[in-house]
């Protein structure tokens, strides 16, 4: 291995870091599951969440990765062979999630489209969203455009490009996103949505909804990917990794919070005069966010840029994201496969198209197909980030708390910096984000199965 290049500093692994974070989960995940799941309850527990459970595991990744200084699957290698699985279970997760984000990757696409093209009446009208992903095959192309987007910047290595473009973008799309919040609240009606948003009603907190709050965590901090191990391996040892995890966790947070801000009043002001009624609305999930914000921009002067450019800004942040996902495939498939980086891709690029296929097929023809009460995409969606991710940051506890030992990792904290929530760290390690997770993901199972009832 050539000599491995390092962040310049603080911000740097800041940035990279919440650049792989923030993009369709807090975007397009987090409001839709905030809707779905009451609201203020469920955005309550997803920032705690984030701050214990979520707190742990991404400065353990962090702290690895810095402490080996190599890709995902050596470093769980180094850690214990007999744990190396757990960098595939990574690979693969990258892989599947890959395969659905590239077709809402599409839609985003669609969108830009549509806006540029001055049809914001069209996106806004009813029906058009739905009447759009039922399509058997402009969704499809739409998808096939999107990975090839991933695949050009992969193959042509431009990264760095797109991380600096990001530096830009990321400031842009906040401000943009607090002016539309701005204007949304500012609609008829919006008070009601912002009080469901932030008032938290725990009646409505149902065991799905906590399922639904963890599963986002480690969706949303790309947690149990390795991406985090890879970054932290590019971190100098002067780096106070415990800060950066906070202010990384602060930033996705920060950015999934103000999405519910432009989304959930307008929601409320939308819908409470149009003839679907609220509660529908609410429940609607995956599709509801592309519904609701057309009709916002339309109130909106220029609403036609002001859509355009949105749509522009959501794509590059998921063009971040989705790289991310892809190198990370990538990189073992290339050594597994003894392949060459540009064939590799094309061979991964391709099967992340086939593999997405049903997910958008799923809204369309092949509407019937239910899996557990899912659709495609949502099963997919659930197998990964309630089931796999789950079982490997369980894994990943154990072995760094009961084979291995916290000292390494502690130590390796310690080494730029004084530790100050080391008892806290250690508490929530070695007991209680396995002990939560374990509980939550065999109630989740047992539940899918049908055996006990949520
Ligand atoms: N966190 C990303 C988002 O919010 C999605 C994601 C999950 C991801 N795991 C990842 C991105 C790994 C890059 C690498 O959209």
């Amino acid at each position: 291995m050539g000599k491995r290049k390092m962040f310049s500093g603080h911000l740097g692994f800041i940035l990279a870091t919440a650049g792989s974070a923030v993009g369709l989960g807090n975007l397009w995940r987090f409001p839709t599951l905030a809707t779905k799941y009451g609201g203020g309850s469920f955005v309550l527990l997803y920032i705690i969440f984030v701050a214990t459970i979520g707190f742990s595991l991404v400065l353990t990744e962090a702290a690895i990765g810095r402490k080996f200084h190599c890709n995902v699957v050596d470093a769980y290698r180094k850690i214990n062979r007999k744990f190396t699985f757990l960098g595939y279970i990574a690979v693969l997760v990258a892989f599947l999630i890959l395969s659905y984000y590239c077709v809402i990757g599409g839609w985003i696409l669609k969108f830009i489209t549509v806006y540029f093209s001055g049809n914001e009446l069209l996106a806004a009208g009813d029906g058009f969203f739905d009447g759009f992903i039922s399509k058997a095959t402009w969704p499809v192309l739409f998808q096939a455009l999107f990975v090839l987007f991933n695949m050009f910047v992969v193959m042509l290595g431009v990264q760095n490009g797109v991380e600096r473009l990001n530096k830009v973008l990321m400031p842009a799309l906040i401000i943009l996103s607090i002016i539309v919040s701005i204007f949304a609240l500012s609609m008829d009606g919006a008070l009601e949505g912002l009080k469901y948003y932030l008032v938290p009603d725990f009646s409505k907190l149902s065991f799905r909804a906590v399922l639904a709050a963890l599963g986002q965590m480690f969706f949303s901090l790309s947690l149990g990917m390795g991406v985090t191990i890879t970054y932290g391996s590019y971190v100098r040892k002067d780096i106070d990794l415990e800060k950066a995890t906070k202010k990384i966790e602060l930033f996705d947070t920060g950015i999934a919070l103000l999405a519910g801000f432009m989304v959930i009043p307008a929601i409320f002001a939308v819908f409470s005069s149009s003839s679907e009624s609220l509660e529908n609305a609410l429940q609607a999930g995956s599709t509801l966010v592309f519904i609701t914000l057309p009709k916002v921009f339309i109130k909106m002067p220029f609403s036609g840029w002001i859509g355009g450019t949105f749509f522009l800004l959501i794509f590059f942040a998921a063009l971040t994201s989705s790289i991310a996902l892809m190198e990370t495939v990538i990189s073992t498939w290339k050594e597994k496969l003894h392949l060459k980086r540009k064939s590799c891709t094309i061979l991964v690029g391709l099967i992340a198209f086939l593999a997405g296929i049903p997910a958008s097929l799923g809204y369309g023809i092949w509407d019937s197909v239910s899996i557990f009460g899912m659709n495609i995409l949502d099963f997919t969606d659930f197998c990964t980030n309630q089931l796999l991710m789950p079982l490997g940051a369980v894994m990943t506890c154990i072995l760094v708390s009961y084979i291995w030992g916290t000292w390494h990792l502690t130590d390796e904290i310690k080494k730029s910096s004084a530790f100050h929530r080391e008892k806290w760290y250690l508490i929530l390690i070695k007991y209680i984000t396995p002990v939560a997770v374990v509980i939550t993901l065999i109630s989740s199972i047992l539940n899918t199965f049908g055996m006990i009832q949520l």
